[in-house]
C-alpha cells in the first residue's frame, strides 16, 4: 500500500521560527561549542573516564547509552534523507542545520560508549534487545518522504522527548557520578527545542493550509506513539512513559489532535 503523503500548498505557511541563516547558525554553533569544551574541560579526568561511577551503573546504563547513541545515529539518517527530499528550500535548511546539530550529538554518545569502555557488540545488542525505542527509529530509516519524517522524528518523538526528559537524564546520571553524560545531555537540550519548534511549525502550517489534513497527522502520531509504547510495557518504565505522553501532549492537543490511546 502507498504510503500518504502531504504536501503544502502554500510554503509560505511555513518559515523557520529560530529565524538562522547559514551564518547565525555557524555562530551560535560556535559560541554553544565554546560552551560545551568549558564544561568538559572541568570535568575530573578520573570522572570522564568513568573511574568514579559503580560497575552496577555501568552495566544498567548501557541501555541508555544505547538508546542516546542509536536515537542520534537514527537522526543523522532520516534527517538527511529529508534534508534531501525536502519540497522547499525553507524546509531543507532547517534540516541541514539539524543534520549538523544530531552529528554533534551522535559524537557526544560515542565519547560515552568508548570511554565507559563498552565494547562494540554490547552496543548494538543492547539496542537491539527488547524495550528499547529501537522499533520506532527502524520504522522512520525506511520512510523517503520529508514531511512524514519531519511530522513523526521531530514533531511527535522529539516533542514527546525533550527537553523535559533530557534534564531528567542529565540530573540522573549526574547524581551517579555520570558527569560526562549529565554534560552532554545538558548541551543537545537547545538543539532539540529547536527541531522540536519547527516541527511544530510544520504541523501547524499544515493545519492551516488544509484542515483534513489533520486526520493523515493523527494517524502519523498513532503509529509513532505505539512503536514507543513498547519501551513502557513491563512498567519498569512506567513513569518515563506518562511524561513522554504528557510533554507531546502539551504541544498536540492544542492543534486538534486527540490522544492516541
Ligand atoms: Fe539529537
Ligand atoms: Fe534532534
Amino acid at each position: 500500500m502507498a504510503r500518504k503523503r502531504l504536501a503544502l500548498k502554500d510554503p509560505g505557511r511555513f518559515s523557520d521560527p529560530a529565524g538562522l541563516t547559514w551564518e547565525r547558525y555557524v555562530a551560535m554553533q560556535a559560541r554553544e561549542r565554546e560552551r560545551y569544551m568549558a564544561e568538559r574541560a572541568a570535568i575530573p579526568q578520573d570522572a570522564l573516564n568513568y573511574k568514579t561511577v559503580s560497575p552496577h551503573y555501568l552495566e544498567r546504563a548501557v541501555d541508555q547509552f544505547a538508546n542516546n547513541y542509536y536515537s542520534e545515529l537514527s537522526a543523522t539518517h532520516y534527517v538527511a534523507t529529508a534534508a534531501a527530499n525536502a519540497p522547499f528550500d525553507e524546509l531543507k535548511k532547517c534540516a541541514l542545520f539539524q543534520l549538523a546539530d544530531e552529528q554533534r550529538h551522535l559524537e557526544m554518545d560515542r565519547e560515552v560508549f568508548e570511554r565507559a569502555g563498552i565494547p562494540e557488540r554490547d552496543r548494538l545488542a543492547a539496542w537491539e534487545a527488547p524495550g528499547t525505542t529501537c522499533r520506532f527509529f527502524r520504522h522512520l530509516l525506511e520512510l523517503e518522504d520529508t514531511i512524514e519524517i519531519l511530522v513523526k522524528g521531530n514533531f511527535v518523538a522529539e516533542g514527546a522527548a525533550g527537553p523535559g526528559t533530557f534534564t531528567v537524564l542529565a540530573d540522573g546520571a549526574e547524581a551517579r557520578g555520570d558527569v560526562l553524560s549529565a554534560v552532554n545531555h545538558r548541551a543537545r537540550i537547545r538543539d532539540e527545542t529547536r527541531h522540536i519548534s519547527y516541527g511544530r511549525a510544520l504541523v501547524k502550517a499544515l493545519i492551516d493550509d488544509d484542515p483534513g489534513n489533520l486526520d493523515t497527522i493523527q494517524e502519523w502520531q498513532d503509529e509513532s506513539l505505539r512503536l514507543f509504547a513498547e519501551v513502557a510495557r513491563g512498567g519498569e518504565r512506567r513513569a518515563w512513559w506518562e511524561g513522554f505522553l504528557a510533554s507531546y501532549y502539551k504541544i498536540a492537543l492544542p492543534l486538534g489532535l486527540r490522544p492516541s490511546f
